[in-house]
């Protein structure tokens, strides 16, 4: 084993990992990237074919991102935002709040996607209480929904499976059925295959429910994942779901607070993916691919009216009593503002879309096979859900392993995911090429063949 794999045995804990399990492998240890691809200390490579975990937008060792941290560093590395300014900071805030557009007009800057909704939740519940609307507000959010592992985070999360074991740690969310159309639990999707087509006939009964829910209580904020829920399994919505319960949260007084942590940066084929459905929320989170993938660092933007509830005399104590020491970190700003540049050259807008339609092209080769029931894709976000039986939908027990065993397979041959249990993700970098993108699906392919076998429906 490599010496590097035997420090990491020995010493690092792994998150969402089963450590008996890591023990019996050897790790694969990546030392160097370019472009969209991964090398391991043993001299493999590896396509990167999920963004290292949807934060990487352009490519490793991309030579601007590269520059323009060597350039901060020769300035400075870190000062604290703490009653303190910096320059990338505020210029890249100006960024964001232009390309958010109206009403979001303020940048709370933090570390990471849990802590940009920490920030979110906590404006929306002090905004909630001084403006009169409800003395212990609540949050309203969806089934499956993902929003971070910080407690404040994990509490608006509704994944049995990551959230039930700290449920005493956590405050009460409620928790609202979300579009999950393959397995729609109002009968919409039949057993046929390709049922995208039949999605767009419904009429939205889970937006109902949603709908039915705001008007029950007073709450502080909806929370969604714009467009597709992540670690639900990549879940994409309908069209016009968003639409629908935006303008229900506005009527019945709540805030909408946009996770765009995986969606946001062009990920969905628009640089928010609520723009898709032209909404803005109240409050927006970014993080993951705000640096190009290259930097913890995130935002949480807000609205004017937001804002002005904590504004105050000192002695009033309206302040918002939040933040980190690296709030606002000077490389992370200077690497997400080269990446901004990078996300809006024209160029880079129209390779996305190539990549989208080849993208589309090469999964539909992965229908025929028997062990696949679904083959989802929103923008550059695919999730591959495999099942026992696609006739019936029948999911794989867990403890099949099944997107594991697919996952590992896939690794063998040079690509690198990880599954969502039984959905694979394919999020490749934007840099990604035709030739690499064709060899994701085909490696994909190959894997579930060896996996699960060659049937076809
Ligand atoms: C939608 C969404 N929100 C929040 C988070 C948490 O982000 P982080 O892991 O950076 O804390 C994630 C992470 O996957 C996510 O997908």
């Amino acid at each position: 084993m490599h010496k590097l794999a035997q420090l990491d045995r020995r010493y690092v804990w792994h998150p969402f990992t089963q450590m008996r399990d890591w023990e019996r492998a050897e790790p694969i240890v990546l030392v160097r990237g370019k472009g969209a691809m991964l090398e391991d200390a043993q001299g493999k490579k590896y396509l990167d074919g999920n963004a290292s975990i949807w934060t990487n937008l352009h490519g490793h060792n991309h030579p601007k991102l590269n520059r323009a941290i060597e350039r901060q560093l020769k300035q400075v590395a870190h000062t604290s935002a703490l009653g303190l300014a910096n320059k990338p900071a505020s210029l890249l805030a100006e960024k964001l709040v232009k390309g958010a557009g109206c009403p979001l007009k303020k940048v709370f800057f933090s570390d990471d996607g849990s802590t940009a909704l920490e920030v979110a939740l906590k404006m929306a519940y002090e905004f909630t209480r001084r403006t009169g609307r409800s003395r212990a507000p609540r949050f309203l959010s969806l089934d499956g929904a993902y929003h971070g592992d910080t407690i404040g985070a994990t509490s608006l999360g509704h994944i049995d499976l990551f959230h039930k074991s700290y449920s005493g740690l956590l405050f009460k969310s409620d928790k609202v059925a979300a579009p999950a159309c393959y397995r729609c639990p109002f009968n919409r999707a039949k057993p046929q295959r390709r049922d995208a087509r039949l999605y767009a006939k419904c009429n939205h009964e889970c937006a109902t429910q949603v709908e039915q829910k705001l008007e029950r209580r007073k709450y502080a904020a909806l929370v969604v994942e714009p467009r597709v829920q992540g670690a639900a399994g990549m879940v994409m919505h309908p069209p016009g779901w968003l639409k629908r319960v935006a303008a229900a949260a506005r009527a019945s007084g709540a805030l909408l607070i946009a996770d765009e942590v995986m969606t946001g940066f062009g990920r969905t084929g628009k640089v928010f993916a609520g723009g898709k459905e032209k909404v803005v929320p109240d409050l927006l989170c970014l993080a993951k691919g705000m640096t190009g993938g290259y930097l913890p660092m995130a935002a949480t933007l807000t609205t004017q009216s937001v804002y002005n509830a904590f504004l105050g005399e000192y002695e009033e104590f309206k302040t918002f009593f939040h933040g980190h020491s690296y709030t606002g970190n000077q490389l992370g700003a200077a690497a997400a503002l080269a990446s901004w540049g990078l996300l809006h050259q024209p160029k880079a807008k129209v390779r996305r879309k190539a990549m989208e339609r080849v993208l589309e092209h090469e999964l539909d080769s992965l229908w025929a096979l028997a062990a696949v029931g679904d083959v989802r894709r929103e923008g550059l976000v695919v999730g591959v859900e495999l099942v026992a039986d696609w006739k019936t939908r029948r999911a794989f027990a867990l403890k099949d392993r099944a997107g594991f065993s697919v996952c590992e397979a896939m690794a063998r041959r040079g690509v690198l995911t990880r599954p969502i249990g039984n959905v694979i993700p394919l999020l490749p970098p934007y840099c990604t090429t035709d030739a690499q993108l064709r060899r994701m699906v085909r490696v994909l392919r190959e894997s579930i063949v060896e996996v699960l076998g060659a049937r076809q429906v």
